[in-house]
């Protein structure tokens, strides 16, 4: 029932009373005020680390880009691709997560969003994990991903792995579904794209992160207090991902992390926007320039999902 304030030189008890917002989970990086005596550290606030937007960051380190992608500097330098984003005014990511493909009911849905798409495509479909509502299994039906077609010309379909679907057990970043699952649907739909958990996407001068995992929940679940209200707690939650500038700031028992794939969950600079695909409440939340949106389960919250327009980098609930 102790904690220690740790670094490499050594280890501190705390006596712990006062904090600041966030969910404190053991191994996270904190900023402790207090006084000294019988070795214990009395703290009287207890916080995180301040975010820093990214404007400071690259005001620091110029062009350099840390996102990723084939271009050697920042996409944030360029002019012309602002312009580009801020004049496309049709441009929309449509979000959806828990898009179950063996479930009618989902399938009936998702078939009334894609006819009600049909005459203005959105630039891209996000779709995330489990595509399955019942763990893949043996005795799971193969032929899902076979059955599917989505008559899209223009639309760039981008589909996120979940905790459950078919791959290694839970470690993050997760590969992309195997090949031999999805490559009969990626020739009938040329502009699919299966990758990792989290991913990132870049649409003109924007940086856009995409994870699908249950964090909300691991994160107050292991939070060494919980907050006094229980409303604040997406607030409490994105503060703490920014400040942390890291997608799973948890004890490596909790959540997993390859080490060598560390940096792709690693949230500096501050990107635009994190889509935090999780089965909480839908969110959408704004944090240091930073847009937080969470869709929610697709099924579970009344077949709710939400749209991002970059050109004025707003969401809309649908
Ligand atoms: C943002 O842009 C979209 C697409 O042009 C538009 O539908 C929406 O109403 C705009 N939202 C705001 C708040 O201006
Ligand atoms: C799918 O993913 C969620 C994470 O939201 C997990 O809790 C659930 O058990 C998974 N499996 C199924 C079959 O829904
Ligand atoms: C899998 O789906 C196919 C196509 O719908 C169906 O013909 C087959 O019987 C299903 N197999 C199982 C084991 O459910
Ligand atoms: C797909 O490939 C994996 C490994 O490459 C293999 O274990 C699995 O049996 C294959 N599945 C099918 C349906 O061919």
């Amino acid at each position: 029932g102790k904690f220690y304030l740790e670094d490499p030189s050594g280890t501190v008890q705390l006596d712990l009373s006062k904090f600041h917002n966030g969910l404190y989970t053991e191994s996270c990086f904190v900023l402790a005020e207090g006084w000294y005596e019988d070795s214990v550290l009395h703290v009287n606030g207890f916080g995180f680390p301040p975010t820093e937007p990214s404007s400071a960051t690259r005001s620091y380190y110029g062009n350099i880009n840390f996102f990723g992608g084939p271009s050697s500097t920042s996409v944030k330098a360029s002019s012309k691709l602002k312009q580009l984003e801020e004049e496309n005014e049709d441009a929309m990511f449509v979000i959806v997560s828990d898009v179950w493909l063996d479930s009618v009911e989902v399938m009936e849905k998702l078939n009334i969003m894609f006819s009600g798409y049909a005459a203005m495509p959105p630039t891209c479909f996000i779709l995330c994990g489990n595509f399955s509502s019942a763990p893949y299994g043996k005795t799971q039906n193969r032929s899902l991903w076979r059955r599917q077609s989505i008559i899209f010309l223009f639309s760039r379909f981008v589909f996120v792995p979940g905790p459950e679907d078919p791959g290694p057990a839970n470690i993050l970043p997760r590969p992309p579904l195997v090949q031999n699952i999805t490559e009969e649907f990626s020739e009938r739909v040329p502009f699919s794209v299966f990758t990792t958990n989290p991913c990132r996407i870049q649409y003109c001068s924007q940086e856009i992160l995409v994870i699908r995992e249950d964090l909300v929940n691991k994160m107050c679940r292991n939070c060494i207090r919980l907050p006094n209200s229980n409303l604040d707690i997406p607030n409490h939650f994105v503060k703490t991902i920014l400040s942390q500038g890291h997608l799973t700031p948890l004890p490596l028992y909790v959540s997993p992390v390859f080490w060598a794939y560390d940096y792709s969950l690693r949230v500096y600079p501050v990107p635009d926007v994190i889509v935090f695909a999780d089965k909480y409440d839908p969110f959408t939340i704004t944090n240091t320039d930073c847009l937080s949106v969470n869709p929610g389960s697709f099924p579970k919250s009344g077949f709710t999902f939400k749209v991002y327009y970059p050109s004025n980098k707003t969401v809309e609930d649908r």
